[in-house]
């Protein structure tokens, strides 16, 4: 069994709390993921523990008003800097100018994804030790099961480097995560309040109705199995 084998089987049935403890324990280059969703859970409960905390979020350009809205009142209800990350200008202006702003519609999500997420992400993880991520095993049935609580990121890690992911609220439902935040009276997403769930970019989210999966508002013209955009691609990888 190697290290981080280990250290899985340790914190496996430990709180988010002490899962983030150990992580900023054991890691000084270590960045927060949020979305600008209801990870904020992570933040309310990483910024109690350090106060040297790194928070990043891909600003793909296509998020909600109300998503930069949030991201700001975050960033002054803890007073953090949140590292803003963008897509490379060549890029994306090749896929709009070729494609079109829609194109996710006619031939798949993974190439706005890979351009508008995945290669900042790239680049900001190439400058850490290990990351921390919201993801849940309730968040998808499809390919999210079997999210462990501590992984070796298997999409970004090289030869050279092991990278580090965390996950400390796998074991949470989205109803702890939410007592939570209201507990804390954490700031929140104002879509949640007009029947949004899971939140990605604007025209790529939409509310879900009662009974619905959350996952099913997030690019609902694809196959449930598909519904990763490449930020947690072993979770697919896996499953292949
Ligand atoms: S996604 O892969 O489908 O977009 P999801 O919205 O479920 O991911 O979020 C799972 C976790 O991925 C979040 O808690 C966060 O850690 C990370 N994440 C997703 N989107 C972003 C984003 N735009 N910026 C930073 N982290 C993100
Ligand atoms: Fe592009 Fe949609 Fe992916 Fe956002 S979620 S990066 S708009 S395909």
């Amino acid at each position: 069994m190697n290290d981080i084998q280990q250290l899985q089987q340790d914190l496996e049935g430990q709180s988010p709390r002490a899962i983030i403890k150990a992580a900023l324990a054991r890691y000084d280059n270590i960045a927060i993921s949020f979305s600008g969703a209801e990870d904020v859970a992570l933040i309310e409960l990483a910024h109690k523990l350090t106060d040297n905390l790194q928070v990043f979020t891909l600003d793909t350009g296509r998020l909600h008003a109300e998503t930069y809205d949030f991201i700001e009142r975050v960033r002054k209800h803890y007073g953090i800097r949140i590292q803003v990350m963008a897509p490379d200008a060549g890029e994306l202006e090749a896929l709009v100018s070729e494609k079109g702003l829609f194109s996710f519609y006619e031939d798949g999500h993974s190439e706005c994804c890979g351009i508008r997420k995945v290669n900042p992400l790239r680049r900001k993880l190439a400058s850490v030790d290990a990351w921390i991520t919201g993801q849940r095993k309730d968040q998808s049935p499809g390919t999210r099961n079997e999210v462990p609580v501590v992984q070796r990121d298997d999409a970004f890690s090289t030869d050279e480097r092991t990278l580090v992911k965390f996950n400390p609220l796998a074991n949470w439902t989205s109803k702890e995560v939410w007592d939570y935040i209201r507990m804390t009276e954490a700031p929140y997403n104002q879509l949640h309040e007009k029947g949004f769930v899971s939140i990605g970019c604007q025209p790529c989210t939409r509310p879900v109705l009662p009974g619905q999966h959350e996952r099913e508002g997030r690019w609902w013209w694809e196959e449930a199995t598909q519904k990763e955009c490449g930020l947690h691609a072993g979770n697919v990888i896996a499953k292949v």
